[in-house]
């Protein structure tokens, strides 16, 4: 039983639907179909802007987001409250831009009056990037209020979404998010593989007026504006058994309903919090609403390794959790309730687990 933060198990639905037989892509049925999972796609992200299906994970989507925003000499404030944050730092440097930091503690969640400051006292910032949930933290960000502010100073706001779309609210239009970006193996429920992404009228011209605008690459998402947004058409061979399954997971979405899905991940989210203190386990995050609805992270107790609980869980019991990642590594025990992982029977089965495992270790 996989309860790791992403990638999560997948429905029967998106199994069968990974096993539909190869289509010619350019075949008609197929771009309807393409047509078709880009609707249901923009329905999730509850957006009227543009929506693109980019063809590798959520960090292909980062990635392009500041490759093809930011040109070298840019200053971009960069929001961090843990290592996702951390890492478009990483991305802005290694595109010539300038990163300015604003940081807190990776048990609190961004702060908005700190933003705020920082970009009061740096008017020449262009852009601003953050992340929705911080995963390895399980913490969430209040990204609509962070994005709102910075629209209100002219800035292009580039947001991961990656942990947080179809799980919790996101709403790129009304929080001005001008490229949000989120993938296919979390709360949406699908496989690892394709990277979501929303692009704003103001990221195009932002695209557009870059030095050299990003053209024939991987990272383009230009290419994607002149071929299928334009002509209906692909830069490159589609990933049919991906759309397959994306299509199958967002359709299942859709059908649940989001305001249900959020309900299903706050009840689930809410039943491992509480679960977790009744086992003597202490919250990573230090109030519980700097929590994320999709991932629970707590302390690892200091008696054992993160390393031999998982183990001990995963092979006694066969439920699989995560350790933690970047400054939480070695520090906090993961659990994943995003998508279809979300149900109160999961949390149930993983947190006994959980608990006899501790007792077997002890
Ligand atoms: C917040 C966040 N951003 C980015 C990523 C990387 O996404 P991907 O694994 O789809 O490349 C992850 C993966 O855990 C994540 O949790």
């Amino acid at each position: 039983m996989l309860m790791t933060p992403g990638p999560v198990e997948v429905s029967p639905r998106v199994l069968a639907a990974l096993s539909s037989p190869q289509i010619y892509h350019y075949y008609p049925g197929f771009i309807d179909f393409f047509e078709d999972t880009v609707e249901k796609v923009k329905r999730v992200f509850q957006t009227k802007q543009d929506v693109i299906l980019m063809q590798g994970e959520g960090v292909l989507g980062l990635e392009a987001a500041v490759a093809n925003i930011i040109d070298p000499g840019d200053k971009v404030l960069v929001c961090d409250s843990g290592p996702f944050g951390k890492w478009f730092r990483v991305y802005v440097e290694n595109y010539g831009g300038v990163a300015v930091e604003a940081s807190v503690d990776p048990r609190e969640v961004m702060d908005v009056e700190l933003v705020k400051r920082v970009m009061d006292d740096h008017k020449d910032l262009k852009a601003l990037t953050i992340v929705h949930c911080e995963t390895p933290c399980g913490t969430l960000n209040p990204v609509g209020e962070i994005c709102r502010e910075a629209k209100k100073r002219g800035l292009i706001t580039i947001v991961d979404a990656v942990a947080s779309l179809g799980g919790v609210e996101v709403k790129p239009d009304d929080w001005g998010i001008d490229v949000c970006i989120s993938a296919s193996q979390k709360c949406i429920s699908s496989t690892a593989g394709l990277t979501l992404m929303t692009v704003s009228q103001n990221a195009w011209q932002a695209m557009e007026a870059k030095k050299k605008p990003l053209r024939n690459s991987y990272l383009s998402i230009l290419d994607y504006r002149e071929t299928w947004l334009k002509q209906k058409r692909f830069p490159f061979t589609p990933l049919v058994a991906e759309v397959y399954a994306l299509n199958e997971a967002v359709s299942e979405l859709l059908e649940e309903g989001l305001e249900q899905s959020f309900k299903r991940h706050r009840e689930a989210a809410e039943l491992c919090r509480r679960y977790s203190r009744e086992i003597g386990l202490t919250l990573w995050p230090k109030k519980d609403e700097y929590a994320s609805n999709t991932v629970t992270a707590v302390e690892v107790p200091t008696q054992y390794s993160d390393k031999t609980i998982v183990e001990h869980m995963a092979e006694k019991y066969g439920v699989l959790i995560g350790g933690g990642y970047g400054e939480t590594k070695g520090r906090v025990l993961r659990v994943g309730h995003m998508g279809y992982q979300a149900t109160t029977a999961n949390i149930i089965t993983t947190m006994e687990a959980l608990r006899l495992t501790l007792r077997d270790l002890s």
